[in-house]
């Protein structure tokens, strides 16, 4: 029987495949976009270098010597790889457990492709059983929060965290979500909201979803 971090592992090395040569890499954040730095080390003479989608991916990519670019120099990008916190068959997402939601869509939006490594634990029919991360400018913290409640929410501040851009998050608990793509916009709407952790307007292009009977290619 595989850990969850072999299953990571094994989709990290997948995503390789979907790396073309000489491109500027679009990376994530989180566990498994860990897994993928490292793989991508291994290969790092046949890119050009990475946009990183948080601080702490830009030190691992930097410890690896791969060139760390920022987004604005690179331009659009040809793959952006990134885990989730929960994914459905639509290839719909929650992100953003890691606090790295905003550079996360960010880099997103400005890629081609959306390759998305997760273990099998990540796919799920409903969205919103892995609370739904908002980042929210501190200002707006409680009015935020008296929005989300009135949509059903139960939001929690995310104690001791401040984003890479210096903000808070919200943590929603109690979400049901049946139409993410509505709830995004809503979000969004919502004044002090910097990003929501719903990728459903931008959904992922291919889901590589790591099970014990090997790694799954999905899309949709
Ligand atoms: C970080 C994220 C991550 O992609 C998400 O939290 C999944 O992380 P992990 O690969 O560690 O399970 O959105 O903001």
């Amino acid at each position: 029987m595989l850990s969850q971090d072999e299953l990571k592992q094994a989709v990290a090395k997948a995503a390789i495949e979907y790396v073309p040569f000489d491109c500027i890499v679009g990376v994530g954040t989180g566990s498994t976009a860990n897994f993928f730095i490292d793989e991508l080390a291994k290969i790092k003479n046949k890119i050009r270098g990475a946009v990183a989608s948080s601080e702490a991916s830009a030190k691992r990519l930097q410890s690896h010597g791969i060139e760390v670019l920022s987004l604005n120099d690179a331009g659009d990008l040809q793959v952006y790889v990134d885990g989730a916190d929960e994914i459905t068959r639509h290839l719909h997402m929650v992100k953003g457990g890691g606090g790295a939601l905003t550079r996360e869509k960010i880099v997103a939006a400005a890629s081609k492709k959306f390759i998305c490594v997760c273990d099998a634990s990540k796919l799920v029919d409903v969205l919103g059983k892995f609370p739904l991360p908002i980042e929210v400018i501190p200002m707006a913290r409680s009015s935020v929060a008296r929005q989300l409640v009135k949509l059903g929410g139960q939001p929690a501040l995310r104690e001791g965290f401040t984003t890479d851009n210096g903000n808070l998050i919200l943590d929603v608990h109690g979400l049901q979500i049946m139409n993410p793509v509505e709830l995004e916009s809503t979000l969004d709407h919502i004044a002090g909201v910097v990003t929501n952790g719903l990728f459903a307007r931008r959904s992922a292009d291919v889901l590589l979803l790591g099970t014990p009977d090997g790694v799954k290619t999905m899309t949709f």
